[in-house]
């Protein structure tokens, strides 16, 4: 193992802050993310909701530096996230609403990637790994599929399966849930909820599920049109008095609405 490799495994274990500070984005004229701002504790789940385009999955690759922002800073703990050298200091990992799989490799070579690029494991301890992992989203059957032989659903949790194997002390979600039956959107949340218990990881959710905001969502940011507009816990903004958070939190279905009219 390298020096910076047994580095990583040290201060893995720490659970890291966030600060997102008066960050702006935009691409060409349009002004996707406006002065976004808010802090996530250590170990703490936080969770981003809000109308689709409204910035969501823009603002959580600002997070893990895959975007930079035009202004305004990310700091993770007290390093600027979209420098280079603050992901070999702090082990982050993001869950891509497109899961992002590796489509030539095998669910489990999408797996091992990582630690076999970072040469953390040997190959032994490496197979223990993955089939833990596989088993812990009930994929042990469709290790060696190739990811176009996979329903939407278990992309999904292939994807959520990778990003567990890095073993971030910051984990960001982009929709984690959605493609998934009930049960297994219910599994999602308990690793979530068990990796902040058990190993003290930080973690930003994206998602449109009000119940797993309500069940592993310390508080609740609702991001509309690239702002910030309330963090508060699902049930102070459930009963908010806000028309534009109601109408987003309890649509109603009216198949009277003149949109549905023919001419
Ligand atoms: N690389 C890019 N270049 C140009 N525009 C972009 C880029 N990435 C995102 N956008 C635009 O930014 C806006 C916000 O996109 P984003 O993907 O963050 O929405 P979202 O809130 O995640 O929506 P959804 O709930 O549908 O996933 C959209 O109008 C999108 O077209
Ligand atoms: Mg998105």
């Amino acid at each position: 193992m390298h020096a910076s490799q047994q580095n990583q495994a040290e201060s893995k274990r720490q659970p890291v802050s966030v600060r997102v500070d008066q960050v702006s984005k935009r691409f060409g004229a349009q002004e996707v993310l406006k002065n976004v701002g808010f802090e996530v504790e250590p170990g703490e789940i936080f969770v981003i909701m809000g109308p689709s385009g409204s910035g969501k999955s823009v603002l959580l690759k600002n997070i893990i530096g895959l975007e930079v922002p035009d202004e305004g800073t990310v700091w993770i703990d007290q390093l600027d996230a979209s420098k280079r050298e603050t992901h070999s200091q702090v082990l982050t990992a993001m869950v891509f609403q497109s899961g992002a799989l590796f489509n030539s490799l095998s669910v489990f070579d999408n797996l091992a990637f990582y630690p076999r690029e970072h040469e953390l494991y040997d190959e032994g301890t490496l197979k223990k790994k993955v089939d833990r992992v596989l088993e812990m989203l009930s994929l042990q059957d469709a290790a060696e599929k190739l990811p176009s032989a996979l329903s939407g659903g278990m992309r999904k949790r292939v994807a959520i399966a990778r990003a567990l194997m890095m073993e971030p002390q910051l984990l960001l979600y982009d929709e984690p849930t959605s493609e998934l039956d009930p049960i297994m959107a219910a599994t999602i949340c308990e690793i979530i909820a068990t990796l902040r218990d058990e190993l003290g990881v930080t973690s930003v959710v994206v998602t449109h599920d009000r119940d797993v905001a309500s069940s592993i969502g310390d508080r609740v940011a609702v991001l509309m049109h690239g702002s910030i507009r309330k963090i508060d816990t699902m049930d102070k903004l459930k009963a908010i008095d806000d028309s534009e958070i109601k109408e987003f939190l309890n649509p109603e279905v009216n198949l009277k609405h003149p949109r549905f009219k023919t001419q």
